[in-house]
């Protein structure tokens, strides 16, 4: 196969896959499950890894060189480490990430680099511990850990996500451009998304980060900035430093003409929009026994499902799976 098999009907190159190994999570932030939540995909109707290695394959074989492992909490999935060797080892495959709470890297850090990951995301929306709780409903001290033992094994760039919201966290942008200065981390900030019941009351903490933006260039010199690897954000640099701040405005600017990307979660779903119901179900066909090249029939098909863009603005309704059942 070529290496532009993956095209979707707007011509953008399809590249980028992120697989949500579980829809399961030991945090519950309020913007993206509810609390109490227990409604989760059953064990037997997740992909196993030998299902998961033979779909990634056959992406593999029709041009995607990156795969992310998403949640849910990735790393409640028993030995993720073994799962991402197995994918890293896939011919073509050259890029192989974790996005992550955090909580349980302290333990699989090294493992996890020994078995090909190589970038981390990792989700922190306040330093102070009794936000980091009302937030999140978990410990601070566990996800800060995580990260120091994340930076001890190697793993470059470590991107802090942080979900902006008013009245809540907004007063911290400042201390995280400090605390990611400190440690040599990326930092994102992201605008609240309305996917599921959720996302859609955590609009009312919306903020638009081209405010946020303008007040950090108050404070720090920010210059235009580049990274690697064509995702979401827009970048600026803090100038005499390597921190690069990103901004993941899908609200109020969104960037849907570059998306690269579809989701497979874990029930074997492929979701060709984060801001779309539109899918396609692998797992029926996997257990009827197709072959390799349904399954390669199977992915061009979803592809060619995807919409020109999200309707988060215009529809906010549109979207009923919260964003740890996709993988966000
Ligand atoms: C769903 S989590 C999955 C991976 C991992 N558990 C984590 O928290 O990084 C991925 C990202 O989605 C973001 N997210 C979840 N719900 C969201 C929402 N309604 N709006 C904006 N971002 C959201 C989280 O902040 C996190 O950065
Ligand atoms: S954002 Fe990540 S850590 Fe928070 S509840 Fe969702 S899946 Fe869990």
């Amino acid at each position: 196969m070529s290496e532009t098999s993956l095209v979707d009907p707007f011509g953008r190159r399809i590249e980028y896959v992120r697989v949500s190994v579980t829809d399961r999570c030991d945090l519950r932030c309020f913007y993206c499950m509810p609390r109490g939540f227990k409604d989760f995909e059953e064990p037997e109707d997740w992909l196993t890894f030998d299902e998961l290695e033979r779909v990634m394959a056959a992406f593999a074989r029709l041009g995607t060189r990156r795969i992310r492992l998403t949640g849910g909490e990735p790393l409640v999935r028993k030995d993720l480490p073994a799962l991402a060797a197995r994918l890293s080892a896939l011919p073509g495959v050259h890029d192989i990430s974790l996005s992550t709470n955090a909580t349980r890297l302290a333990k699989s850090a090294e493992a996890l680099f020994a078995g090909g990951v190589r970038r981390i995301n990792a989700s922190l929306d306040s330093l102070r511990p009794e936000v980091f709780r009302e937030i999140t409903a978990g410990k601070l001290e566990k996800v800060l850990d995580g990260l120091m033992a994340a930076k001890a094994a190697g793993f470059h760039p470590i991107k802090i996500n942080m979900v902006v919201m008013g009245g809540v966290n907004e007063d911290e942008v400042e201390d995280m451009v400090d605390f990611c200065l400190e440690h040599g981390f990326t930092l994102r900030f992201i605008e609240t998304m309305p996917m599921g019941d959720t996302g859609r009351n955590a609009a009312g903490y919306f903020v638009d980060l081209q405010q946020v933006k303008a007040r950090l260039a108050r404070r720090f010199d920010l210059i235009p900035g580049m990274m690697p690897g064509g995702g979401p954000a827009r970048y600026v640099r803090v100038a005499g430093t390597d921190l690069h701040i990103g901004f993941i405005t899908p609200i109020s600017q969104h960037f849907c003409e570059t998306c690269n990307r579809v989701r497979l979660s874990v029930d074997g779903t492929i979701y060709t929009c984060l801001g779309d119901e539109h899918k396609l179900e692998l797992r029926p066909r996997l257990r009827a026994g197709c072959s390799d090249t349904d399954i390669e029939d199977a992915i061009l098909e979803a592809i060619a499902l995807k919409p020109e863009r999200h309707e988060f603005r215009e529809r906010p309704e549109k979207v009923v799976r919260f964003m740890s059942m996709t993988g966000g």
